[in-house]
């Protein structure tokens, strides 16, 4: 089953062509990174005029890279949401033009659901497992049963993880997307200097929060005589440990509660080599990450999931609506595990 996988839904304008869920025949995607070092951040009006410009082009070159042509496919697979409404709007309309045109069938995919499908691509994680989605816009906690059959048990009450590191890093006068860059600068600083702390929330255990911790590096910052190279350093070590200490510690209380076999991360967070040797040494549970090229938003990991929904429920719709928010079914936490 050969299908073309699309997604617009934040600043990244993606396409891919997989073969039967997981064999990548092509990936391309178009970052708007002259936009986001302009802006600091993502700005939505730009994004989704700048989705517009790049789409035919995209496709050109996708379908050239993976040596196919539209008749080829089965199917098209597009990003349903959540995300900025008119960034989602133009890869959908886009992917509805060419599945009227082609006849071919659509399917929508959520993109988180995707990010965590994103991990199973190329290799069998074991099942249950639990999902950790972290990005730049979204940071969940999530119950895998199987996939298709998710439930949401913890997110962030403020920030997402990534939206910290790229706040964070504005703070320390990095570049955007600045995630990257504190990974960088914290490999010569010294995590301990400055004693950041995971937030609790009361009532929530698994929910997470980072806006608290942000503050806390710009209030350090401003009590700081002189912000020196390794202060910077110190800075970028230390909200990175705090960071990931957080998500460590809602692993350790999801994993009380829900008998995982296997811990599942997707996102662009999940790039972290720090990141990834972190849980690896404080978790005896396989850990699992997208394969290169897959952390960061992607239209392989929609075509591959795309892929799957298609074999389960083969109905096309070409009705297809834009979410900007699609919520995972929440499990209550006073609710005993089912499984
Ligand atoms: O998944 P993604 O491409 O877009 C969203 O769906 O949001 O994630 C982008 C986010 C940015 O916030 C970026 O700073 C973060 O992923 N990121 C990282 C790393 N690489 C990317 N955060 C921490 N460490 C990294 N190495
Ligand atoms: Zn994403």
């Amino acid at each position: 089953m050969l299908v073309l996988g699309i997604e617009s839904s934040c600043d990244e304008t993606a396409m891919a062509v997989v073969e039967d869920g997981h064999r990548i025949l092509a990936n391309c995607i178009a970052s708007q990174t002259d936009l986001l070092q302009q802006y600091g951040g993502v700005f939505p009006e730009q994004a989704s005029r700048r989705h517009l410009d790049i789409c035919q082009s995209l496709l050109k070159e996708t379908l050239q890279q993976a040596e196919c042509t539209l008749e080829d496919l089965d199917l098209i697979a597009v990003t349903q949401g959540p995300g900025l409404i008119g960034s989602l709007l133009v890869g959908l309309n886009f992917a509805k033009g060419l599945a009227y045109q082609s006849q071919k069938p659509l399917v929508g995919v959520n993109h988180l659901e995707a990010h965590l499908y994103a991990a199973c691509m190329g290799q069998a994680p074991m099942l249950p497992a639990l999902g950790l989605v972290i990005s730049g816009g979204h940071t969940s906690c999530v119950w895998i049963k199987q996939i298709g059959d998710y439930h949401l048990i913890g997110q962030t009450q403020d920030d997402a993880i990534g939206e910290a590191f790229d706040k964070v890093a504005r703070l320390l006068d990095l570049p955007y997307p600045g995630g990257p860059e504190i990974e960088k600068l914290a490999k010569q600083g010294d995590p301990y200097r400055f004693p950041f702390k995971p937030a609790k929330i009361k009532n929530h255990p698994l929910d997470f929060s980072f806006s608290g911790l942000k503050t806390a590096v710009l209030y350090t910052l401003r009590q700081c005589q002189e912000v020196n190279e390794q202060t910077r350093c110190d800075l970028a070590a230390s909200f990175q440990r705090a960071a990931f200490q957080t998500l460590a510690a809602k692993i350790g209380e999801a994993l009380k509660l829900f008998p995982a076999q296997s811990i599942l991360l997707g996102g662009g967070v999940s790039h972290s080599q720090t990141l990834r040797c972190f849980l690896h040494d404080q978790f005896s549970l396989p850990l699992y990450w997208p394969p290169a090229g897959l952390s960061l938003d992607n239209g392989a990991m929609i075509a591959g999931l795309g892929a799957l929904l298609y074999q389960a429920h083969p109905i096309s719709d070409l009705n297809l609506q834009a979410l900007t928010r699609i919520p995972f079914q929440r499990t209550m936490l006073t609710m005993t595990c089912s499984c």
